[in-house]
């Protein structure tokens, strides 16, 4: 099955997923595509989209992708993924954070043709990728809301090849029409 992975990565965990997924389908026609370079999803029957996860929501460029190629989506067999590092998200003073409310700018975009299946994804922090914006926003979260003594954004990586797996084999449950 002819398949398209469009991933928005700032720092490289989405596209490497990206692979992962790849690797999983059991069929070789896959191309594995940055969001920046805008494919265009005709002539493909499964499309994957993801993206980082960047200050509670998945990245604006996946989102604004689908809304750009919402036409060309409409039809295909569609799946969604976020990568982050609070996949389960959490309750706090009335409201839930993180988790699956991370993947709904994406939905929202995909409207009336929604995924087979939609996933949220681990991810990794390399503090020596960031840029100095980005660092110093998570030195700020870190240090003011979640109040850790820390000095120095921390080295983390939850990037785990079995949870992808799981999920592609879920996608292609579903694809036998299971649930
Ligand atoms: C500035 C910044 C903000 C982030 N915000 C969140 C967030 O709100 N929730 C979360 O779980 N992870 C957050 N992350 C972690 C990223 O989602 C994680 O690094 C992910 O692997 C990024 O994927 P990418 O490299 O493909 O863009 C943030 C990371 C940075 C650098």
């Amino acid at each position: 099955m002819k398949t398209l992975i469009v991933c928005a990565s700032r720092y490289g965990a989405t596209m490497e997923i990206g692979r992962w997924i790849a690797d999983r389908l059991p069929w070789k026609e896959t191309e594995v595509v940055s969001v920046t370079e805008d494919p265009d999803p005709s002539g493909f029957e499964l499309v994957f989209l993801g993206g980082g996860v960047y200050n509670e929501k998945v990245g604006k460029p996946i989102v604004q992708y689908a809304q750009k190629r919402l036409e060309a989506l409409a039809g295909k067999y569609l799946a969604a993924f976020a990568v982050c590092l609070d996949t389960k998200g959490v309750y706090m003073k009335g409201r839930f954070f993180g988790g699956w409310l991370y993947l709904q700018p994406l939905l929202d975009a995909l409207c009336d043709h929604p995924p087979l299946y939609a996933g949220v994804l681990s991810g990794e922090i390399i503090p020596k990728k960031l840029t100095e914006k980005d660092y110093n926003l998570l030195m700020h979260f870190y240090t003011r809301i979640l109040k850790r003594d820390i000095t120095e954004v921390p080295y983390r990586t939850l990037m785990d090849k079995r949870q992808v797996w799981d999920f592609t084999e879920k996608v292609l449950h579903r694809l036998e029409g299971h649930f």
